[in-house]
């Protein structure tokens, strides 16, 4: 499922700064190397949007950040994001990762918000042990409130990523998949290596992270309003909430320089559309693989 259709119709106006709901078409899908081309107006408008935030006002954000995303969970409570039940299906390697049929599986999902990923697929499979963790004291409250969690299946533990120590919580090498949804864009560019690091921590040597998020040039991109701009393609939500928008290049660099190496790393173009008012919009996320190697260098 697209992550369009993650938002509930009446809140993804918040989400996407935009006016108006959007739902999936469905109809359009492109996978590749190359990033979205822009239209000379959407050039013009991204090249108008120079001014940055004051760097009072940047560290503020930094200072807040859990904050921000405790405040969204509490006025967006568990209905903000939609159930996926997508991840397997889309990232197939969930599959993959098994050497033998029945081979039960660890995974992290690491920023797990209210669990809209964990639980169906825990749901869809039944031999995993799920390890899930978010910023947001909240959103993981929520998880333990939820009457599908099971302490045999899963646990689920408040952290920041980029400086809690995911050994407190999980053996070192013993993660056969990670995943990160959404939640590398929310964590500012400077530190999201420290993130990277942490789970590479964990992984066992030879086993990968799935990693989906917003791409250049996502319509979400063109939305914020002048004003909203922190830094390269990196913006702030009106509920202070932070969102960068990755090229392949960047992503490739970040996680290599961690010392994974790239499996898969590639934009997915779709178009969305708002079926009241006839509009089309570009959407363009990165769904990319990155490897733990078998041996270090
Ligand atoms: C857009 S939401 C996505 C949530 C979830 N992955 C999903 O797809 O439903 C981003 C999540 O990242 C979490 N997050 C942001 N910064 C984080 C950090 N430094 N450490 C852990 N989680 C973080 C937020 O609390 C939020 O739940």
């Amino acid at each position: 499922m697209d992550e369009s259709r993650m938002f509930q119709e009446n809140t993804f106006d918040n989400y996407l700064n935009s006016a108006a709901p959007i739902c999936e078409d469905g109809a359009f899908q492109k996978k590749g190397h190359s990033a979205r081309t822009l239209s000379p107006e959407e050039a013009e408008k991204l090249s108008r949007d120079q001014a940055l935030v004051s760097d009072f006002k940047k560290l503020k954000l930094e200072k807040d950040a859990q904050k921000n995303w405790d405040l969204f969970y509490k006025r967006n409570s568990t209905n903000f994001f939609k159930d996926r039940h997508w991840t397997t299906r889309e990232f197939e390697d969930l599959k993959a990762c098994r050497e033998f049929e029945d081979q039960k599986l660890t995974i992290l999902e690491a920023g797990c918000g209210v669990g809209n990923c964990l639980f169906p697929l825990l749901e869809e499979d039944l031999n995993i042990f799920a390890y899930a963790c978010d910023f947001s004291p909240r959103a993981v409250e929520y998880v333990k409130k939820n009457t599908l969690y099971n302490i045999e299946r899963c646990k689920v533990f408040q952290c920041d990523l980029t400086k809690d120590d995911l050994l407190e919580n999980i053996p070192a090498d013993s993660v056969d998949v990670a995943t990160l949804i959404f939640v590398l864009s929310a964590i500012h560019p400077d530190k999201m290596h420290l993130a990277l690091q942490n789970i590479y921590k964990v992984l066992k040597p030879g086993k990968c992270v799935l990693f989906r998020d917003y791409g250049l040039y996502d319509h979400a991109m063109l939305r914020f309003k002048s004003g909203s701009k922190l830094g390269e393609n990196f913006y702030v939500r009106q509920d202070g909430t932070r969102s960068y928008f990755f090229t392949d290049e960047f992503l490739s660099h970040l996680f290599m320089a961690v010392g994974y190496e790239q499996v898969v790393n590639e934009y997915v173009l779709r178009e969305t559309v708002n079926r009241k008012e006839g509009l089309r919009v570009p959407r363009v996320f990165l769904q990319s693989k990155f490897r733990k190697p078998l041996s270090e260098a």
